[in-house]
């Protein structure tokens, strides 16, 4: 392994360094391996309590975490808010410490405000308990696991043996739809640009602001942790300008639960103008691939056929990659905390 893993916490990307990426991307592939195999599981983490705290509904990564979890021989306990003391009036903060007192190891927290899975961590950190914080999902902050398994997708596709982040360099990658709500974006921006991909943007400006160029400029990590400062995404208020040459395309879902304000006047309309269809995807590379980190809105964001084409459609990968990410980073925390 080319560099040692220094996180206790994963709760951002954005200061995440080329190799740290390789280092997941390698990790993963190698559990990807044990996942053919008919003992699918490691003793690894034999012994260790991985607790889910998912404070909002989820599919796909929690049950993408338990899985991880299992497969490395970990204990798991999973945590719903509807059940919980949390409805008695008891705090986030204070449900933590409960599971920390039952000898919690890693914490997988996802929640609908920003932040909380940072507050968490800050907590663990101040009580001086050796607890690695992973953030599932913050409100519409960070969604690190899913970049990462978007990365892992496409890495092992360019490169079966050997993904890294390198193999990024000069694509072209379009994300569509809705920027501003999205978690997955946030996180994806930075993986992608480390990885030096042409990366574009595309969506309605009142679903990707013109300052959100801006934003990414003028993030203080990135030019301390990018060798050589990577090139901005462009933005694109027209998808047809966006799609054009890409290699590869993902689509996001219409955050409908963040929209508190009137923002599209219809799903129809945002269908006839930032819909992915089979006519627009001729727009790109022949081998085009299309990634979507569910749940899908089918006939909103995608077309329900081009969705279901595995020609083009890498959707049931990203989910089958993302038990392989999240072993990973479940074990190179839990190895660094036993070490540390
Ligand atoms: C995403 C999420 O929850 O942020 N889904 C996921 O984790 N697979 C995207 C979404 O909800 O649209």
């Amino acid at each position: 392994m080319s560099a040692p893993w220094n996180r206790r916490h994963i709760l951002s990307l954005d200061d995440f360094t080329p190799p740290e990426y390789d280092i997941v991307l390698q990790t993963a592939n190698s559990f990807r391996e044990v996942l053919t195999r008919r003992t699918k599981r490691v003793p690894t983490l034999q012994g260790q309590v991985v607790t889910n705290l998912f404070f909002e509904p989820s599919t796909r990564t929690r049950s993408s975490f338990e899985l991880a979890a299992k497969r490395l021989s970990a204990d798991i306990l999973n945590f719903s808010p509807g059940q919980s003391s949390l409805s008695k009036g008891e705090t986030i903060l204070d449900t933590a410490k409960t599971y920390l007192a039952m000898g919690t190891d890693m914490m997988v927290i996802r929640h609908r405000e920003a932040g909380v899975p940072h507050a968490i961590a800050h907590e663990m950190d101040r009580l001086n308990v050796k607890v690695g914080i992973l953030n599932a999902g913050d409100g519409q902050h960070e969604h690190p696991s899913q970049a990462l398994l978007d990365l892992f997708t496409i890495g092992t596709l360019l490169d079966d043996q050997n993904p890294r982040i390198s193999l990024l360099k000069g694509k072209k990658i379009v994300i569509v739809g809705d920027i501003l709500h999205s978690r997955v974006a946030r996180s994806n921006i930075w993986s992608l640009t480390a990885g030096g991909a042409d990366l574009h943007l595309a969506g309605p400006p009142t679903l990707l602001p013109k300052w959100f160029g801006e934003w990414f400029k003028d993030c203080p990590s990135l030019p301390s942790n990018t060798p050589s400062v990577p090139p901005p995404p462009q933005l694109h208020w027209s998808i047809e300008s966006a799609l054009a040459g890409a290699d590869f395309v993902m689509t996001l879902r219409l955050q409908k639960e963040r929209m508190t304000d009137h923002l599209l006047p219809s799903l129809r309309e945002y269908h006839q103008q930032f819909g992915l269809t089979r006519r627009r995807i001729q727009l790109c590379k022949p081998a085009v691939k299309v990634l979507h980190p569910g749940p899908v809105n089918r006939g909103v964001e995608i077309s329900s056929d081009l969705m279901d084409d595995p020609n083009f459609s890498l959707v049931s990968q990203q989910v089958t990659s993302g038990v392989a990410v999240r072993m990973a980073l479940l074990y190179l925390m839990g190895s660094h905390l036993m070490n540390c």
